[in-house]
């Protein structure tokens, strides 16, 4: 489904030297206008300026919308708490993809669909004997998904619509095998195979825990745990890795490998890393009477410490992410009998005393969705290194879905921003002997 055209509400003047330029301006169903630019080059022979995206609508899209100052998420319409609390993943993931929610015969389709790819090439199982036993997941998830191009040459033509969606259905499918065997690569125990009969979360949580030598029942709550926690993290509009996936996507590359590239972006520390770098941080600070000299670090400019899990470039006030995460939290510590857990307690006082602090609340810094997530896939059972790929694993839902999207509209061509050059003007080649 192409995505609905935005319309005209205005126009806005911009004057440079002698020449005007009348700018369009365009509105979407919800959201802040947009100034139309594409003309102004050809008019007044500027280009714009906005390095890290900040004010600029990269492209139109009828998928997810955020109201960073109500701190709203919504995925077509439909808002994040309804969705964490009433539907399922396979349902969101279908949301995403088609636009709707399923009908039950839809649902019972589309999950069978998914589940019925779930297994690997045998031959990419052999992919993770090159890697080194402490080498991160992530560095897996990245390869094995770039990989996967090779193996399913039938669907990497990105103009037949089929074929479209059997590589959606593929990648959705075989994620959580490819996430749960770096796992599993890494403890050094057997592969497990998935099981089709089981549910989306449920078949990820019996590859991640399961061993050949017993039988294993995922645990009810930690599955539907587990399924949230993929909802929550399922797709949030043109973030850093959504936009590293459209941006590969426009060159027209397959859609294994635009993923693999989401893959790499999510990584970093800022991004889908940065649940990783909660706990990290949480044990390095280790008790509750660090939390004020560490606030103090965290507000020095020089020290480049930074409070992971708090801030984000679009919500001005609680990421409503954030929220879900914690009530699912102390479900989960319920669940598994934890009644004190250090971590959590050291999370709930920095959480109360940034809150408080002049310097955050000035800058609008509130908690986003990492803040509590590690917390709850520790206490699962989940190594650090594996919480990222976690999000990954959740968040191709959403890349395949705006690949697709972006594939799909009409107006797409290559992405291709432009620079203000600030380096030597032109000058002749000097001789080796010549240079002082
Ligand atoms: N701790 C301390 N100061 C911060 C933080 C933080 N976590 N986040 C922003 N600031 C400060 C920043 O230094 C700047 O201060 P000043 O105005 O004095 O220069 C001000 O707040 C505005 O921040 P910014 O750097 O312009 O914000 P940004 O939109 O460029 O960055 C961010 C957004 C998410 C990268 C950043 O807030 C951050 O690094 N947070 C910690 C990492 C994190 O939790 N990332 C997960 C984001 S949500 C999930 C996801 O997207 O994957």
């Amino acid at each position: 489904m192409a995505p609905n055209p935005s319309t005209q509400v205005g126009t806005a003047t911009l004057t440079y030297g002698d020449k005007s330029a009348t700018l369009p301006v365009l509105a979407g169903t919800l959201g802040t206008d947009c100034v139309d630019v594409r003309k102004i080059q050809g008019d007044l022979n500027v280009f714009t300026f906005d390095p890290s995206y900040g004010a600029t609508a990269s492209c139109e899209s009828a998928i997810t919308y955020i109201d960073g100052d109500e701190g709203v998420l919504l995925h077509r319409g439909y808002p994040i708490d309804q969705l964490a609390e009433k539907s399922t993943f396979l349902e969101v993931a279908h949301l995403l993809l088609f636009g709707e929610l399923p009908t039950a015969p839809q649902l019972e389709k589309f999950t069978s669909g998914v589940m019925r790819h779930t297994m690997l090439h045998e031959q990419i199982r052999r992919f993770w004997d090159g890697f080194r036993r402490d080498a991160h997941p992530m560095a897996m998830l990245c390869s094995v998904v770039g990989a996967m191009s090779a193996f399913y040459p039938d669907s990497i033509n990105t103009h037949d619509e089929r074929q479209r969606e059997i590589s959606a259905y593929r990648l959705i499918a075989k994620m959580p095998t490819i996430t749960a065997w770096a796992h599993k690569y890494t403890t050094g125990q057997p592969f497990m195979y998935p099981r089709n009969d089981m549910g989306y979360a449920e078949n990820f949580l019996y590859m991640f825990g399961a061993v050949p030598t017993e039988d294993y029942k995922p645990n009810p709550v930690l599955t539907r745990a587990m399924d949230r926690i993929l909802i929550l993290h399922a797709d949030h509009e043109q973030n850093a890795s959504t936009s590293t996936v459209r941006l590969a996507g426009s060159t027209g590359t397959n859609p294994f490998a635009c993923i693999a590239a989401g893959i790499a972006s999510l990584w970093g520390p800022a991004h889908g890393g940065a649940n990783e770098a909660v706990l990290k941080m949480l044990g390095e600070i280790g008790s509750v009477k660090n939390i004020p000299s560490f606030i103090e670090q965290v507000k020095d400019k020089n020290s480049n410490v930074k409070l992971m899990g708090f801030g984000h470039r679009v919500y001005k006030n609680f990421d409503p992410r954030a929220k879900i995460m914690q009530k699912t939290c102390y479900e989960v510590l319920g669940e598994l009998g934890i009644k004190d857990e250090p971590l959590l307690d050291l999370a709930i006082e920095l959480e109360k005393i940034a809150l408080n602090d002049e310097y955050f609340v000035k800058r609008k810094l509130y908690p986003n969705v990492d803040f509590y997530s590690g917390i709850i896939l520790k206490a699962m059972g989940f190594p650090t290194s594996m919480f990222t790929p976690i999000f990954a694993l959740a968040r191709t839902v959403g890349w395949i879905s705006q690949w697709k999207e972006m594939i799909e509209d009409p107006t797409n061509r290559i992405g291709r921003p432009r620079q203000i050059y600030t380096g030597a003007a032109a000058r002749d080649y000097t001789p080796i002997d010549q240079r002082g």
